[in-house]
């Protein structure tokens, strides 16, 4: 649970909040919230609109013993911890799109980025930043997004509190980052998997490198994703890039 809490009416983000108080040594379980973000950041260089009164946007502070190769296991973590939260909070319709999209009924409403310092073999620490649609609805965002977006009032049409969202995320994130220390990748993989509505399916993978499509089949046991590509037998591992379900 959190050791130290910094809350902020205004932040560029609380990522880079969360990175500049860890490398100043803030210790694991550090938490920064705000309640806008002037430059939120999404995954793979995107803006995350972060406008004041409406959403959750927070960044925990982790220092994991692992290899930094392993770092976006953290991703896989925080997301099955989110899905739970708001699984145990009663909303319906949740699914993880891997690595790191909370879906409602197919629509986004939390995404996660992950961004870590390290040396060569070591970690030294994993800021997880969290973003959560709340309050408002799906035409309040722009167009055009990677995937539509929703948000949890609009989906369960009830108007939430933040202040408890985040208690129970972050108290979700606690447990499952203990699981995670106590048994690695292993105590993730299959809670995540049933989580997950991406086994089995078609997808389109986006990486640096080009573009391609073929079924996603499992995660490894080290958090890839294992496709395989059309027209190959032996699967790819994939631990970054944007993947899209494709319709069946
Ligand atoms: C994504 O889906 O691309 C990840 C979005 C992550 C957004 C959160 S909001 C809190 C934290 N601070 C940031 O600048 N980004 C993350």
């Amino acid at each position: 649970l959190p050791q130290r809490y910094y809350y902020f009416p205004t932040i560029d983000s609380t990522n880079a909040e969360a990175a500049r108080l860890a490398r100043a040594g803030a210790p694991a379980g550090t938490l920064c919230c705000a309640d806008a973000q002037s430059a939120g950041r999404g995954r793979l260089d995107r803006r995350w609109i972060s406008p004041p009164g409406r959403h959750l946007y927070f960044s925990a502070v982790l220092r994991p013993a692992i290899s930094p190769r392993y770092a976006a296991q953290l991703t896989l973590m925080a997301g099955l911890a989110i899905g739970e939260a708001l699984n145990d909070l009663g909303v319906t319709g949740l699914a993880i799109k891997w690595p790191n999209d909370i879906l409602l009924d197919g629509r986004k409403v939390a995404g996660i980025l992950t961004e870590m310092a390290a040396q060569p073999e070591r970690v030294d620490h994993v800021i997880v930043g969290v973003g959560v649609n709340v309050h408002g609805g799906a035409a309040d965002f722009p167009a055009g997004l990677n995937v539509p977006p929703a948000t949890l009032d609009e989906h369960t049409g009830r108007r939430w509190d933040r202040a408890e969202l985040l208690a129970a995320i972050v108290r979700a994130i606690a447990r499952w980052d203990q699981r995670y220390a106590d048994g690695g990748f292993a105590a993730i993989r299959e809670p995540w998997l049933a989580r997950s509505q991406i086994c089995g399916k078609r997808v389109a993978i986006h990486l640096e490198s080009g573009s391609f499509t073929g079924c996603a089949t499992d995660l490894d046991a080290d958090g890839f994703l294992l496709v395989i590509a059309d027209g190959e037998q032996v699967a790819r591992r994939v631990l970054a890039g944007d993947v899209n379900l494709l319709s069946e």
